[in-house]
């Protein structure tokens, strides 16, 4: 027996399914290179059946939203924020702006600009709560997970961020996030070192700021040299956003549930710690601290491909090309070891790039090196220890998780999170 099951796209585009098992065809809509998965679910051998699902491990070829935010071609190696490729970003425009942009959609007028920016300057300070919490972590405690805790706790000081539903108090946590999530990442780096608390200075820009709340020692105020204020920035802008990767996508899942943003971001804050994804940057310099000698290349090379390790920093789950990101940053380091004098692990990941990248084994995994090879190089010449690299990365991604949150509260189509699973375990059994 033979059945047709029709309907059409918005663009007229469809799929012609044939279910073998039925002989039964099925043709659905294709909008925007997607087919529906929920679409499927008509597809059954009886009535009783619960119909075809999508198995889909680790999401590679799942498209859970649709988004305005960042665009990203990864054959390309393409990745525009609202449109705007992120090279003219990096070049010319400022971290505070881009957090404008991203939660936005537009660029901000020089007085919208000024009042945001005003906003979140009026944000830095942190309750003395927060202090008490982290006073009460091990001196050695990583940074990340400082973070993470003390992001969590400050919904405690902000109950009304319970209220997801309404946008004004929405806008509000945005910038209280963005304001005080460098004040926790500098404390959770003063605690380490076993150093006072730097109060927030507002004639600081942003990145000045923070370095300041890092580095101040004595009495006399702290002066960031302009350029390395102006790489942090950078820095900061190149990790923004980054759509629908492991902690985003955790923000989303969260945040669909209705959490407060400070549940929703401590969450994605995890995410981010691992050594695959946001973590990657701190595993880049224990690697190149432990290769040590460009003679030792090789070996260790031979070792990555035996599958005893992996080349951190390199390999994208998107991009199989030079991640746009890795480009910018690596010019970047010019400028910032002009004012700190070269980084000698330059030497070890210049070879190992040029190593892998003529190396068959990477060249037929497409694996290039990814935004997190070299900044650890930036990061460490400034001073910042491999443990706070990771801080550095969640204090730039703070805007696009936000923008991301924002936009999956906004969207009529979003429910909360809830994949489903291929059951393979034990049938029923009897307890006896
Ligand atoms: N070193 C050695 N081999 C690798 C690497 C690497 N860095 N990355 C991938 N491969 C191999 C992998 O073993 C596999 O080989 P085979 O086909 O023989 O089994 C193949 O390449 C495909 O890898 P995969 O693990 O299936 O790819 P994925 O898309 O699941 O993983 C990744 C993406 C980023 C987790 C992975 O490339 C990786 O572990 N890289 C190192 C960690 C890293 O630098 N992470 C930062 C990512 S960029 C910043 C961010 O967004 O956080």
């Amino acid at each position: 027996m033979t059945t047709d099951h029709t309907s059409a796209s918005a663009d007229g585009e469809t799929l012609t399914i044939t279910d073998n098992r039925t002989g039964s065809s099925y043709e659905l809509p294709i909008t925007d290179g997607t087919i529906r998965a929920t679409e499927l679910r008509q597809i059954k051998v009886d009535e009783s059946d619960f119909g075809l699902m999508t198995y889909d491990p680790a999401f590679m070829n799942t498209a859970s939203c649709r988004s305005e935010v960042t665009f990203l071609d990864g054959e390309a190696g393409i990745l525009r924020y609202r449109g705007y490729p992120i090279e003219q970003l990096a070049e010319s425009s400022t971290f505070v702006e881009v957090a404008y942009l991203l939660m936005y959609g537009e660029r901000p007028t020089e007085a919208q600009l000024a009042a945001w920016s005003g906003e979140i300057a009026a944000s830095t300070a942190v309750d003395a709560a927060i202090g008490r919490i982290i006073d009460a972590f091990p001196r050695d405690a990583h940074p990340m997970a400082v973070l993470q805790s003390s992001v969590a706790a400050l919904g405690t000081l902000f109950p009304e961020s319970k209220n997801v539903s309404d946008p004004t108090v929405r806008e509000q946590q945005v910038t209280r996030i963005i304001g005080m999530i460098p004040t926790i990442g500098a404390m959770a780096h003063r605690h380490n070192i076993g150093a006072p608390v730097v109060a927030p200075r507002a004639d600081l820009d942003y990145a000045g700021n923070f370095l300041s709340m890092m580095f101040q020692e004595g009495d006399a105020p702290y002066k960031p040299d302009p350029r390395v204020a102006r790489a942090v920035d950078v820095l900061l802008i190149l990790h923004a956003d980054h759509e629908q990767n492991c902690s985003t996508s955790t923000v989303r899942a969260v945040g669909s549930s209705q959490a407060d943003p400070y549940a929703s971001l401590a969450a994605g804050i995890g995410g981010l710690y691992g050594p695959l994804h946001g973590g990657a940057n701190e595993a880049v310099l224990a690697m190149l601290d432990r290769i040590q000698t460009t003679d030792a290349i090789p070996s260790f090379i031979e070792g990555v491909k035996g599958g005893e390790e992996r080349l951190m920093g390199f390999g994208h789950r998107v991009y199989k090309n030079y991640d746009p990101r890795a480009t910018i940053i690596k010019k970047a380091c010019d400028d910032v070891f002009e004012v700190t004098g070269v980084n000698p692990k330059l030497e070890i990941a210049v070879e190992l790039e040029r190593i892998a990248l003529e190396d068959e084994y990477f060249v037929k995994r497409r694996l290039y090196p990814n935004v997190d090879f070299y900044s650890g190089l930036i990061y460490e010449a400034l001073g910042i220890p491999k443990e706070m690299f990771t801080v550095m990365f969640a204090i730039g991604r703070a805007p696009g998780w936000l923008a991301q949150w924002n936009e999956m509260l906004n969207d009529r189509e979003q429910k909360i999170a809830r994949p489903r699973q291929v059951y393979v375990g034990t049938a029923e059994r009897s307890y006896t």
